[in-house]
This record gives C-alpha cells, sequence and structure tokens, in this order.
C-alpha cells in the first residue's frame, strides 16, 4: 500500500464517522506517523507504507475517528510563532488568543521591562509568547491545575526562556505576591449548563476546569478581575478575553474594581473578545 492509499483509507474512515476535516487530518496524522512534513509526504505519494507505520497511522485515525482533537493527538498545537506542547491536561491554544499577545505587544516597547502575570495559564502559551518577543520582559504564570503547570514549565524549557518565567500552582485566589505591571488572563467563561452542546471535540476532551465559567459564566472572571485590582500597580494594564456576549457585564464588574478607560477589541468574525483596561 503506498502514502496515496493509506491517505485515503484513513480520510474515509474520519468521513464515515463525521469528522469534516478529514483530507487534512488524515494528511496530518499520516504526517506525523512518518514524521515528515505534509507538503513532503504530497510529493512522495507513491511510496510505500511499512506495516508497523500503517498500524500507528491507523491507531491514530482510531483515535480521531472518537472526536480526540488532532492537537492532543499529535502532540502540540502551533500559536503565535512557536509550538506548544499540549495534552489533556490543558486548554488547546485557540487562534483567537493570539489577539491578546498581539495586543499586549503592542502595549510594551521592544526594550521595556515589565513584570507580567499570566492568570490560568494553561499551556503557557501566552505569557511565554510574549516574554519570546519582549526579552527584557519577566514573567509568573499561575495555574490550578498541576499537570498543566508541569507542561508550561516544559515548554518554557524548548523554548529557552526558563529563566524569565516562573510558574505556581496554585489557585489565583490564594496568590498574593507582588504587584505587577501587566496582567494577562483567559480565565474559563463558559457557562456550565451549556459545556454539554459544546462541539465534541471540547466537550469530551478538553479540561473542564479550563472551560468552566460557573452557572453565569463570570464566577472565574469575576475572580480574575477581584484579584487583579489587589495585584496589579496604579496605572497598571489588564488583558481579558473573554466570551463574545460578555463584554456589558464585564465592564461593570471592572468598573466595581476600579479598572477604567476600558477599550473592547474584537476578533476576525468581528465579535467582542478581548477587553484592556487601566488600574486607576
Ligand atoms: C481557558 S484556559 C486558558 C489556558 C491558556 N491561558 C490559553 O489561553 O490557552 C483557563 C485556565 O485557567 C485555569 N484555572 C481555572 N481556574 C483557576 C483558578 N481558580 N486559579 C488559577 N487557574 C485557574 C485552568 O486550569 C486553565 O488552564
Amino acid at each position: 500500500m503506498n502514502y496515496q492509499e493509506i491517505l485515503n483509507q484513513g480520510s474515509k474512515i474520519l468521513k464515515l464517522n463525521d469528522i469534516k476535516s478529514y483530507n487534512l487530518d488524515s494528511e496530518l496524522l499520516l504526517s506525523s506517523t512518518l514524521k515528515i512534513n505534509r507538503p513532503q509526504i504530497l510529493l512522495q505519494l507513491n511510496n510505500k507504507i511499512k506495516n508497523r507505520e500503517k498500524e500507528i497511522f491507523l491507531n491514530l485515525i482510531k483515535r480521531r475517528k472518537r472526536s480526540e482533537p488532532i492537537a492532543y493527538i499529535i502532540g502540540f498545537k502551533e500559536f503565535w510563532k512557536e509550538k506548544f506542547k499540549v495534552n489533556r491536561s490543558v486548554l488547546i491554544p485557540r487562534p483567537e488568543t493570539e489577539i491578546l499577545v498581539e495586543r499586549v505587544l503592542d502595549e510594551l516597547r521592544v526594550n521595556s521591562k515589565k513584570k507580567i502575570l499570566d492568570i490560568g495559564t494553561g499551556s503557557g502559551c501566552i505569557i511565554l509568547s510574549i516574554l519570546k518577543e519582549r526579552k527584557g520582559c519577566h514573567g509568573i504564570g499561575v495555574d490550578i491545575s498541576k499537570n498543566a503547570i508541569k507542561l508550561a514549565k516544559y515548554n518554557a524549557k524548548i523554548q529557552h526562556i526558563k529563566n524569565r518565567i516562573k510558574f505556581f500552582n496554585t489557585d489565583i485566589d490564594n496568590f498574593c505576591s507582588d504587584k505587577y505591571d501587566l496582567i494577562i488572563s483567559n480565565p474559563p467563561y463558559i457557562v456550565r449548563n451549556t459545556i454539554n452542546g459544546l462541539d465534541k471535540d471540547v466537550r469530551d476532551h478538553e479540561p473542564r476546569i479550563a472551560l468552566d465559567g460557573g452557572l453565569d459564566g463570570y464566577t472565574k472572571i469575576k475572580l480574575v478581575i477581584k484579584k487583579s485590582s489587589n495585584l496589579i500597580k496604579k496605572n497598571g494594564k489588564l488583558f481579558l478575553e473573554i466570551g463574545f456576549d460578555q463584554a456589558k457585564e464585564t465592564l461593570k464588574i471592572l468598573n466595581m474594581y476600579g479598572f477604567y478607560n476600558n477599550k473592547i477589541v474584537k476578533d476576525l468574525a468581528k465579535k467582542n473578545r478581548c477587553i484592556i483596561s487601566t488600574k486607576i
């Protein structure tokens, strides 16, 4: 059997199991199996696949057909300019979260020396992307999940930014060290009883602790804002990712805790995606 034939077999299985991106996913999984990139596979479609490789590939297809996200199967996700190792302990970094990175970088001069806190750091994708671009800045990443912190530390190591970042495994509610120039957070903000209605990929595979925003979706948003109001320096800025319909209520909470000059940023789909506020 050659690469073209095994790709077709993979696509067919995925299509029959309602995986929408069946062709792309089959290619990505073959690329992961053979440890060569996609364009190279497409140039070598007549190559014969070894029995052992076929077995590995079909096992990956079996996982994908049960809706396991590609990023968990292949073990990484591209975000901003790097590949981040991911597993089931962390949310898969989303393209819309790159807006937060972009806005923070707009705020920071190239040689600035700010202290930045990332609340709910997960894989570390936000804070590590920022530190990589701003070599004078230092960061702290906090997460309630021990395994997320393990992974974030690993990502810091492979990206060679270990000595400008510290990670702490703690509930942000119990964290009270220092004051920060900037605070960033992509908190869990999904209304609890809507989680079961999400795509299978998300609902059945991504960690609940990374999604669950409580009964009204604002439990963690409120906690992050409340804590940030103590942890941030005067005139410091808070960059918060929110759900597309949460801007109005979030602005009220921000004002309650002394954050003003709010700017709402939309994503590519023109939906409200993040709020930048200054602590007065
Ligand atoms: C939506 S995910 C964001 C992950 C990552 N920052 C990203 O943007 O891909 C939210 C993260 O907050 C963490 N988290 C939830 N509740 C927390 C709490 N009370 N204190 C600290 N971290 C918390 C979760 O474990 C999860 O990693």
